[in-house]
């Protein structure tokens, strides 16, 4: 299948697909070229040099296949690659996860207290706090948590398992102690957590930042007037061409699964 035009989007492995679900929610007429970088997922756990690395890599590799706009579908890298991915990027623009949602859970909460779950390196990073902190000063109160299990759990598709419920409790107790109302999934991989997150937190308003990245995606191409004239054939199937780098197959269960809607398989390469 021959995608032109395209929209790119990482990240280090399936996570990144509940940001293409969003994108193509709000964008179903758009070209996808999708890379999971499935040989050295997990970043979140990777050094900040490392996770740089890894984000020029798959920058390179999306700038050669002539997107117009790149979407960092990965929180981690977003946190902590963001300038040097744009850097790379040079004239084509780049969306990360972490504006659009810190923007969505100020404008979400009511009692000013916002919990953050994310990876070790976004958690380390304070990206999100900071962000925050920018916009409204002391007063919202940011509480944060790493939830590192929660990304082999999502890759292993233990959505639903006893173990992970029991995992996401003692991550996310502590939330109801400090009595957040709004909870930013920091990770790509968490919307596919979300409805245990919702049985554990029932009062707590979850914000996706895929979604939140989607709208900022669809802003952007509007304003430089590059979205895709409206077509009929997306109903039957959307165009998407996924890269991975390690162990296909297994990726292309996921995502189908996933997606809800029929996908090629992907094209294992080398970056
Ligand atoms: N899904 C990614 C994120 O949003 C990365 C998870 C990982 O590879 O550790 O942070």
């Amino acid at each position: 299948m021959l995608v032109t035009d395209a929209i790119g989007v990482f990240d280090s492995g399936i996570g990144g697909l509940s940001v293409l679900k969003q994108l193509v929610r709000f964008l179903p007429f758009e070209n996808y070229i999708y890379l999971g970088d499935t040989a050295r997922v997990p970043y979140g756990s990777k050094s900040v040099s490392i996770v740089k690395l890894y984000a020029e890599e798959c920058t390179n590799f999306l700038k050669s296949k002539n997107v117009k706009l790149i979407v960092i579908a990965c929180n981690t890298v977003s946190a902590v690659a963001l300038d040097k991915v744009r850097h790379i990027a040079g004239d084509i623009p780049v969306i990360g996860m972490i504006q659009p949602a810190a923007n969505a859970a100020l404008r979400s909460t009511k009692n000013n207290k916002i919990g953050i779950i994310g990876t070790r390196a976004t958690i380390a990073s304070n990206a999100y706090a900071e962000i925050i902190a920018e916009k409204a000063g002391e007063s919202v109160k940011v509480i944060s948590q790493e939830t590192p299990l929660f990304v082999p759990l999502v890759e292993e598709g233990m959505i639903k398992h006893e173990a992970t419920k029991l995992i996401a409790q003692e991550y996310l107790t502590k939330f109801i102690d400090e009595n957040i109302d709004t909870l930013v999934l920091g990770c790509t991989h968490y919307p596919l957590l979300s409805q245990m997150i919702l049985e554990i937190l029932p009062n707590v308003i979850q914000i996706d930042s895929g979604e939140h990245a989607a709208v900022n995606a669809l802003k952007l191409l509007a304003e430089q007037k590059l979205l895709q004239p409206e077509r009929q054939e997306f109903a039957i199937k959307h165009n998407i061409k996924f890269y991975v780098t390690d162990i296909p197959t297994h990726f292309y269960e996921q995502t189908q699964h996933f997606l809800g809607f029929p996908v090629d398989a992907p094209e294992e390469i080398n970056l």
